[in-house]
């Protein structure tokens, strides 16, 4: 069916209230659950969720401060809880074969021992991951420091989640997963609800962006080619902001950016497009410019942070990353000519050794990306050249379209264990573009 767009107002996730806060931890409690709720105007549709929302709640938390969240599994089908882009102790991971049986329960603890981040909670269960995610099961983890809370950007209502994604919807608004299947998901999301409006009043608002697709490549940009202003990326803020009419944004990656709605009179709007892809639908959502209540006294400073040194490596290693193209039926996807396998270790790192990892798409058609688990690295060079300065912060997913290479560097010294690496585009790694690395 064809769904109007702009039809129905964009909702903010709620905030999640901690169940309990001691001097050093937040206590919080989540049960995941099947619910319907109205996506398409008029239907009802069954979704997987974290605590009964799509997405599910955002967790505010603060750097330094830990956080603990029990999990219950209220689902029919396995589930295991990764914090995307945290660092946190191996047990907590959401190692794929670590997963929380129907019925059970399961505390997880963060400890936040990291700056400022966008972080993503989302499934992992082993070979599930891309259709629980793409089902419901994602929520956002905004992590704040009292260094970032200093520089003035816009807050509190001004600072919104944006959670894209993209959903294949049959004629009774019911969501169809098809394994490696971009082509029909072509209904976009925001914040859980088909191609919707949003009110903002005429001045600076901060939008913490995620593409939570499975497999589609976003470039946010606004339809009369105005800049907005990057002021972050997957591991928090930037050195300084970053003006852009658009951030490419691959799966899994985090923008957070700062839109100026003063130059628009109340009364206007003005649509938020994908400029990425061919043939995708061409529009986001809209914003609703109305005239701002109170003057606007958030700033966006010309300095945002340093970032560490970058300590000289001492190991080198690359990783190619392939999947099947020539069109078999159930296609694999490869790590260095390897799919996942939970018995064997296919990396073992010195605690503390600081490497470089260059990391390539060995496709001709098939765009892949980068993500690892425990580590924020940063890029060093795409394809021998310098990065653009929106990959130049700390991340965990890189875009590898076919044939790119990149160069990432990382530092192993938060903690031992087992961790994973793998493609992002979560139906590539749920068939097998999955590896781990063990740190000793
Ligand atoms: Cu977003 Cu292995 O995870
Ligand atoms: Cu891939």
């Amino acid at each position: 069916g064809s769904i109007p767009k702009f039809a129905v107002a964009m909702p903010v996730p709620e905030v999640l209230r901690p169940v309990r806060r001691s001097w050093n931890t937040d206590y919080y409690r989540m049960t995941m659950r099947t619910v319907s709720t109205e996506i398409v105007p008029g239907h009802q549709t069954e979704v997987l969720t974290y605590d009964g929302s799509f997405p599910g709640p955002t967790i505010m938390a603060e750097s330094g401060r830990r956080v603990v969240v029990e999990q219950t599994n209220a689902l029919d089908t396995p589930v295991s809880v990764h914090l995307h882009g945290a660092s946190v102790p191996t047990s907590s991971d959401g190692y794929p074969m670590n997963v929380i049986e129907p019925g059970g329960t399961r505390t997880y603890t963060y400890p936040n021992v990291q700056p400022n981040a966008n972080l993503w909670m989302h499934d992992h269960a082993h070979m599930e991951e891309a259709e629980h995610v793409y089902r419901g099961m994602s929520s956002m983890v905004v992590l704040s420091d009292a260094a970032e809370r200093k520089l003035g950007l816009p807050s509190g209502e001004y600072d919104v989640p944006l959670v894209i994604r993209d959903v294949d919807l049959d004629d009774n608004a019911g969501i169809v997963f098809t394994m490696d299947d971009s082509v029909n998901r072509t209904t976009i999301l925001v914040n859980g609800k088909p191609w919707p409006y949003f009110t903002v009043e005429a001045r600076k608002y901060r939008f913490r962006v995620l593409n939570s697709t499975n497999l589609r490549w976003l470039a946010p940009f606004l339809a009369d080619a105005s800049s907005y202003t990057m002021v972050g990326s997957d591991g928090g803020l930037l050195e300084a902001p970053y003006s852009t009419p658009a951030v490419v944004l691959s799966p899994g990656e985090r923008a957070d950016i700062v839109i100026d709605f003063s130059t628009y009179a109340p009364g206007t709007s003005v649509v938020l497009q994908n400029l990425a892809g061919t043939g995708d639908p061409a529009e986001i959502m809209r914003f609703d410019v109305v005239a701002a209540k109170t003057e606007d006294h958030s700033r966006v400073p010309a300095a945002l942070r340093t970032l560490p040194a970058l300590p000289t490596p001492t190991v080198q290693r690359s990783v190619v990353l392939t999947m099947d193209e020539d069109g078999r039926p159930n296609p694999m996807g490869y790590i260095n000519g390897k799919t996942f396998d939970m018995n064997r270790i296919d990396t073992t790192v010195r605690f503390g050794d600081t490497e470089v990892w260059t990391v390539s798409n060995g496709n001709v058609t098939t765009p892949h990306n980068f993500h690892m688990h425990l580590v924020q690295y940063r890029v060093l060079e795409r394809n021998g050249k310098p990065v653009d300065p929106s990959e130049a912060g700390l991340k965990d997913v890189v875009a590898l379209l076919p044939g790119e290479e990149v160069k990432i560097q990382m530092t192993f010294d938060s903690y031992r264990g087992l961790y994973l690496y793998h493609c992002h585009l979560m139906d590539h790694s749920a068939m097998g573009m999955m590896a781990q690395m063990e740190i000793v």
